[in-house]
Order: structure tokens, then C-alpha cells, then sequence
């Protein structure tokens, strides 16, 4: 039985946990998941928000499947999300952005991968207050990173048979940083002559992504542009409650939605588990249980072509019901 860490979060975090849990079992494939928790709610007892059980965990599993966890803003702790990511050396984040079966965007027939670099940027944390009136965070980018994504991107175009990178950045102001990210897309996208390479800056790709988005298909970005645009890839597909992640390095795999924790919503049985369900059903994928992960994926198509659908797509489902509707369709 292969072994998986889940890390339920907090928020919604433990009600889609409990769903995707339940629909896994159902469909028959066999887990055995290592549940650990993080976050706020276990700083109290393991002084902490990500004690190093969490990390032992994945670093011995290999894969982990997480929700949501909640990050304070403006103040407290680093958030967990980006720990782990630093941490395991998850340097590419990957949010495939499809549209799934009846539900009405304004858009149909977008395909659009996101490639995120996942370690530096903004993200790196180097902050500091100068004086009261002034505070900066270095934006860092090295070639090494920006390689490595490129080559992820590149090669992920090749293996799922996408025809075009995108590398998207702002190259025209932030000439050095954001500069190399591009040099080092180019470098790469010389190594692969079979898939076109396109460059845009980050303001008009949001621009031709709301007005075109079907023009995409793999997209390329430093960490900072690739969060907020894969929020807005999330928004022409339905919502964060359907939209997927994963992040990936070298040696572990971390699958989770893009969407955080919703506090507005937590213990209402309101939540939709499909963007968790997803990651969840790629995580399957990865670890070879690709026939579970097909059965799951058309169950779930079921469910949602029957109408069942939960508030956030506009139907009248709890989380709860949702879930056994796929369960049922399995
Ligand atoms: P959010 O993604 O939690 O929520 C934004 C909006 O989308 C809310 O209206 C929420 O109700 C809705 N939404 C999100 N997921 C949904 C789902 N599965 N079903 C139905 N509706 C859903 O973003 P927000 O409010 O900015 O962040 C809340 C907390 O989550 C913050 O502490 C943030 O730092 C954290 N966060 C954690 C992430 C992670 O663990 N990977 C990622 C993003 C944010």
C-alpha cells in the first residue's frame, strides 16, 4: 500500500480533506495516509506552525496531498506554504487552468498551464523596515532557478503534448532580475525548436488573458506574476473552488488547490472539494495509480453534468452531498 502524507490544514481545510479522503476510499485505491497537522492551531502545543514531523513525513513518503493552510497577513508567522516549498525545494509549481463540463464561464476551450518558479522572487522573504516611514523586499532571481524552471516548462510542454511556452515578465522595468528570467528562458527555448516560444509582459498578458485566453497554453513566470495570474487563470475556469495545483522538485511532490484556506466559509459544509479533488486525482496520477485517477475524474464529471454543483458555481450542493453524489457516480 503506498504510503501519502496529507496535511489537512485548517479553514476548509479539513472539511474537503475529509471529502477527497472519502472518495479515494471509495473508488478503491490504496492509500495509506499519514496525516499530519499544521499551521496556527499547532503553534500553541509544538511552538511551531510547521513542526519538522511534517517535513520527516514527506521527506520519507515522497508525496504529500495538502490543504489550505491559513497565513496570517501583514504580521506573524512565515507562511507554511512557502516553507515547505523552500524547504523540499518544490521549484515548480504547476496549475493547469481547463474548463470542466457544465459549468458556464464566460470562455469554453481553455487549456492553459501555468509553470510557476517556486523558491525566490519576492517570496524569498528578504524584507526589512529602514526606518518607520520606509520598508523593501529584494526580489531576487538567479540563473540556476530561472533554468530550471524553464527546462520544467519546456519539458512538461513536450511531454503533454503542448505546443507553445510563454515566458511572461516585466523584463522592461525590472531589467535586471526579471531580465535574466527571460535570458534563461530564451537559453532553454533554443534546446527545444519543436514547440514555439513566445515572450510577453506580465500587464498585457492579463490584458489578452481576459479578453483571448484561448491564444494560451503553457505559461512560464517568476514566482510573484505567476501567483496572481494563476488566480486570475483560476477566475476564466470558474473559481478557485475548482482550480488545482502541485508543487514538484526533484524529489517530492507536494499536490495541492491554489485557493487557501476561505475562512468565510470554514465549517459550513459550504466548501467545494473539487480543486483539492483534482490535485488529488493528479497526485494518483503521479504515483502510477493512473486508473483510479481516471475513474474518479469521470465520476466527478458525472456529478457535475447532472447539475449537481456546489454554491461557489452557482448550485445548491453542501460539500457533504457533492461528495456522495461522486461516491455514488464511482
Ligand atoms: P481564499 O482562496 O481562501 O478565498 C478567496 C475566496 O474564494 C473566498 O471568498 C472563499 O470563500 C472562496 N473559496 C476559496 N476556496 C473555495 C472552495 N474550495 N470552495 C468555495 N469557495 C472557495 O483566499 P484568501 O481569503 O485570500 O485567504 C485565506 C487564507 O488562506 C489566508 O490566510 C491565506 O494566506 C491562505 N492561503 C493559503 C494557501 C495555501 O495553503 N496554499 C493559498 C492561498 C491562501
Amino acid at each position: 500500500m503506498k504510503k501519502v502524507t496529507l496535511i489537512n490544514g485548517d479553514g476548509i481545510g479539513p472539511e474537503i480533506s475529509n471529502s477527497v479522503l472519502k472518495i479515494i476510499e471509495a473508488s478503491g485505491a490504496q492509500i495509506d495516509w499519514d496525516i499530519q497537522t499544521a499551521g496556527a492551531d499547532v503553534i500553541e502545543t509544538e511552538g511551531v506552525p510547521l513542526p519538522k514531523r511534517v517535513e520527516d513525513s514527506i521527506i520519507k513518503n515522497k508525496v504529500a496531498l495538502k490543504a489550505p493552510v491559513t497565513t496570517p497577513i501583514g504580521k506573524g508567522f512565515r507562511s507554511v506554504n512557502v516553507q515547505l516549498r523552500k524547504d523540499l525545494d518544490l521549484y515548480a509549481n504547476l496549475r493547469p487552468c481547463y474548463n470542466l463540463p457544465n459549468v458556464k464561464t464566460r470562455y469554453e476551450n481553455v487549456d492553459i498551464v501555468v509553470v510557476r518558479e517556486n523558491t525566490e522572487d519576492l517570496y524569498a522573504g528578504i524584507e526589512r523596515q529602514i526606518d518607520e516611514n520606509t520598508a523593501e523586499s529584494i526580489k531576487r532571481i538567479t540563473k540556476d532557478a530561472s533554468h530550471r524552471i524553464a527546462e520544467f516548462a519546456f519539458d512538461y510542454a513536450v511531454k503533454n503534448n503542448r505546443k507553445e511556452v510563454c515566458v511572461v515578465t516585466k523584463a522592461n522595468i525590472c531589467k535586471l532580475s526579471d531580465g535574466l528570467f527571460l535570458n534563461c528562458a530564451r537559453e532553454i527555448a533554443e534546446k527545444y525548436s519543436q514547440i514555439k516560444f513566445r515572450e510577453i509582459l506580465v500587464d498585457n498578458c492579463c490584458m489578452q488573458l481576459v479578453q483571448n485566453p484561448c491564444q494560451f497554453d503553457v505559461l512560464l513566470l517568476p514566482n510573484l506574476y505567476g501567483d496572481i495570474v494563476s488566480d486570475l487563470c483560476a477566475g476564466l475556469i470558474g473559481g478557485l473552488g475548482i482550480a488545482q495545483g502541485a508543487n514538484i522538485g526533484k524529489d517530492y511532490a507536494v499536490f495541492e488547490p491554489v485557493h487557501g484556506s476561505a475562512p468565510d466559509i470554514a465549517g459550513q459544509d459550504k466548501a467545494n472539494p473539487t480543486a483539492l479533488l483534482l490535485s488529488a486525482i493528479e497526485m494518483l496520477n503521479y504515483i502510477g495509480e493512473n486508473a483510479y485517477a481516471n475513474n474518479i475524474k469521470q465520476a466527478l464529471f458525472k456529478t457535475l453534468n447532472s447539475g449537481i454543483k456546489t454554491s461557489d458555481l452557482g448550485g445548491k450542493a453542501t460539500c457533504s452531498e457533492f461528495t456522495n453524489s461522486i461516491i455514488a457516480n464511482l
